[in-house]
């Protein structure tokens, strides 16, 4: 029970590696709130959780809908201590076939949604002098790929948000921290294998065979691979953990 008394917010947490934190995260004792554009499937999620879960639906590119999901989850629960940024959209295309609109509605969601929801949450957290936002970056931020130019250059900027708005707001006591996944099993990878089935003429699955294949500790990770380090850097054992981005990958990154 780690995370005891500890009320949460989590984007994107109808599905996917947002709604496996918020099971962790209740697992532990926390109250979790969590936050997606799909009405529909954040109250199914939120339901699936128990009464520690409250369902919100919020869009991150809405300034309107953040400001109204934070005061909710905050009027609801008491005090928020603890933000993951983790809704985001995935593209791919050749340079030469990016379109601004993608361009612009990838940067709304995944670079100008953590900063404006890592805001809300610091004007709620800085006069208790206490709380913890882990942004939801990628090992896409730390390279290049030939034709994820795009969602590379988010999570980069994600990963320099991390690093500004950790040092910014450590002098309030908040921390600001990272995780860069590698490549995670579920729907989101399914669209993924769909771009490359496109691209690259594999047969659908056959990417996502390819990149488990080549991940050094032999597997594609899943969600439940990543809630160690989402918990612990929730807990009072990472104070001194400020502005930094942890790969969770299965040595992908590094290899
Ligand atoms: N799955 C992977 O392989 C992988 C790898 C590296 C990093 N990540 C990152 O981890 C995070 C979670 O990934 P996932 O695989 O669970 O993704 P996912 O696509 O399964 O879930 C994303 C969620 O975000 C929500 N969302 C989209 N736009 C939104 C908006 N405007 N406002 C609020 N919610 C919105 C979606 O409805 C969805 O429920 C993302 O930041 C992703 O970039 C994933």
């Amino acid at each position: 029970m780690r995370l005891q008394g500890k009320t949460a917010l989590i984007t994107g947490a109808a599905r996917g590696i947002g709604l496996e934190f918020a099971r962790a995260y209740i697992a532990e004792g926390a109250r979790v709130a969590l936050a997606d554009i799909n009405a529909e499937a954040v109250a199914a999620a939120a339901a699936s959780l128990g009464p520690q879960a409250m369902a919100l639906q919020m869009d991150v590119t809405r300034q309107d809908s953040i400001d109204a999901g934070f005061d909710a989850a905050v009027a609801a629960m008491g005090q928020l201590d603890i933000l993951v940024n983790n809704a985001a959209l995935f593209s791919a295309a050749p340079i030469v076939e990016i379109t601004r609109a993608d361009y612009e509605r990838l940067f709304a969601v995944n670079v100008a949604g953590p900063l404006f929801c890592l805001q809300a949450a610091a004007r709620h957290m800085i006069p208790r002098g206490r709380g913890s936002i882990i942004n939801m970056a990628s090992q896409a931020g730390r390279r290049g790929e030939s034709l994820v130019a795009v969602y590379c250059a988010s999570k980069a900027a994600v990963i320099s948000l991390t690093q500004s708005a950790g040092l910014n707001l450590i002098q309030h006591g908040i921390n600001v921290n990272a995780i860069a996944p590698g490549v995670v099993d579920g729907e989101h990878w399914d669209g993924v294998d769909a771009f490359f089935a496109k691209y690259e003429g594999k047969a659908p699955g056959q990417k996502k065979q390819e990149v488990g294949a080549a991940v050094p500790f032999g597997r594609m990770g899943t969600a439940a691979d990543l809630t160690g380090m989402a918990i612990f850097l929730a807990t009072d054992e990472a104070k001194y953990i400020v502005a930094q981005c942890f790969g969770v990958d299965g040595g992908n990154w590094m290899a």
